[in-house]
């Protein structure tokens, strides 16, 4: 019996009245370290064990705030520093909208928080060893009986003293617990290797599992990628159209938007007789065809339309723009060069607007005119 260490006096009573009798008197005679067990919570017994309010609560409320601040932080971070974008044209930092993401985060920090707070500095947790477990005392007290235990670190605690007042309450039995001798000298199991190892383990195999099973067996696109859909490539074969072709003709009688189709491919004399300038000889129009012209036509024509070609030796010399079979042609005809080229001359249908065109031809007549002024020019 000398190596077993007291840990308390413990009495047991049949019937919840004495319970709570029990625990004022206790209370009452000035005892500070002790606890009451039942199977079931007993009404009135926190106001008869003089029980102050739980601290839990301020916990809760620290936790709590700071879930707010951290949601409010990192929304701030999200929406107005990382990647801020314009929504309804709202300002980046919108209260009203983050106060749902606010008010998640808060519950959540404050419930998850609470119990990892109950557990590590009120239950102790990872020790998870007390006297009180696996006794006679613990399965009646788990069963129907109603108990108290009373410490034998209470400053007032006296063997002798404690067994007549639970006798005299009517304890149906009392009786001692000794501390299980391993856990006397207990220490703070949280620092343990082996706890720690238990914990990184656990970590290490959930997230693996959650990366393979979501990454790997259970993977699924979101949606269709529209990069991924079915589609053909310019020049591409298509299995889809009986021809094999993927670069479809516009559907008869369509043009494309923007996209005036030229009458008079194969018709000179019709373009010369049924096209005319729309432009007037303004000097934006002389000024749009001069800058025109030098970028597209004067690397053959020379910058005067003389035929003195840059590219002299390279590409056939064109004739001169001041002949008299020129200056005789309409504005329609020379359009109609431009549009489709001639012989050697390519087309610079694609590379001009209609407008760049027309200025072009305001520009050459400027340029005849120019060598060959009648007096009325003057
Ligand atoms: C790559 C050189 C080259 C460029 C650039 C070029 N031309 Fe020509 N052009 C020619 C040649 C060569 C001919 C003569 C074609 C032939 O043999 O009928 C010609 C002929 C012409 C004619 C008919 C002349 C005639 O007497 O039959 C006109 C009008 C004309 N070009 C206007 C233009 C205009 C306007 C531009 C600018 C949009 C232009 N050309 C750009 C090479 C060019």
């Amino acid at each position: 019996m000398t190596d077993k260490k007291l840990y308390s006096l413990t009495a047991i009573f049949d019937k919840p009245d004495d319970i709570i009798h029990a625990a004022e008197k206790v209370s009452g005679s000035g005892y500070t370290k002790y606890d009451v067990n039942t199977p079931y919570p007993v009404h009135g017994l926190d106001g008869a064990m003089k029980l102050p309010p739980s601290k839990l609560g301020y916990a809760a409320l620290a936790l709590g705030l700071s879930g707010t601040l951290a949601g409010v932080l990192m929304i701030y971070f999200m929406s107005v520093l990382d990647y801020p974008i314009v929504i309804g044209g709202k300002p980046f930092f919108a209260l009203p909208a983050f106060i749902p993401i606010m008010f998640e985060i808060t519950v959540l920090a404050a419930a998850v928080g609470t119990v990892v707070t109950m557990l590590f500095f009120f239950f102790k947790f990872p020790n998870n060893n007390h006297p009180l477990h696996d006794t006679e005392y613990m399965k009646q007290v788990s069963l129907d009986k109603y108990g108290v235990s009373i410490q034998a670190d209470d400053p007032k605690f006296n063997e002798e003293e404690i067994k007549t007042m639970f006798t005299g309450l009517g304890a149906a039995s009392v009786s001692p617990v000794y501390w299980n001798l391993d856990e006397v000298n207990h220490e703070n199991k949280i620092l343990d290797p082996k706890f720690l190892g238990l914990l990184a383990l656990t970590a290490i195999i959930v997230s693996g599992t959650v990366y393979v099973s979501l990454n790997k067996l259970m993977f699924m696109t979101p949606f269709n990628w529209m990069m991924e859909q079915e589609r053909a490539n310019p020049q591409e074969t298509s299995t889809f159209f009986f021809d094999g072709f993927g670069m479809r003709p516009p559907v008869e009688g369509t043009i494309a938007r923007g996209d005036l189709p030229y009458q008079f491919r194969d018709k000179p004399e019709m373009a010369a007789e049924l096209l005319a300038n729309p432009l007037i000889a303004s000097t934006e129009n002389f000024e749009l065809g001069k800058t025109k012209y030098n970028i597209y036509c004067s690397p053959c024509h020379g910058y005067f339309g003389e035929g003195d070609s840059r590219m002299n030796g390279q590409f056939p010399n064109p004739p001169s723009l001041h002949s008299q079979k020129l200056r005789d042609w309409t504005d329609g005809r020379i359009y109609h060069v431009i549009q489709v080229g001639q012989n050697v001359m390519p087309s610079y249908s694609s590379q001009m607007s209609n407008n760049e065109k027309w200025a072009t031809i305001l520009y050459i007549r400027a340029l005849q005119r120019s060598l060959n002024a009648k007096e009325s020019d003057l």
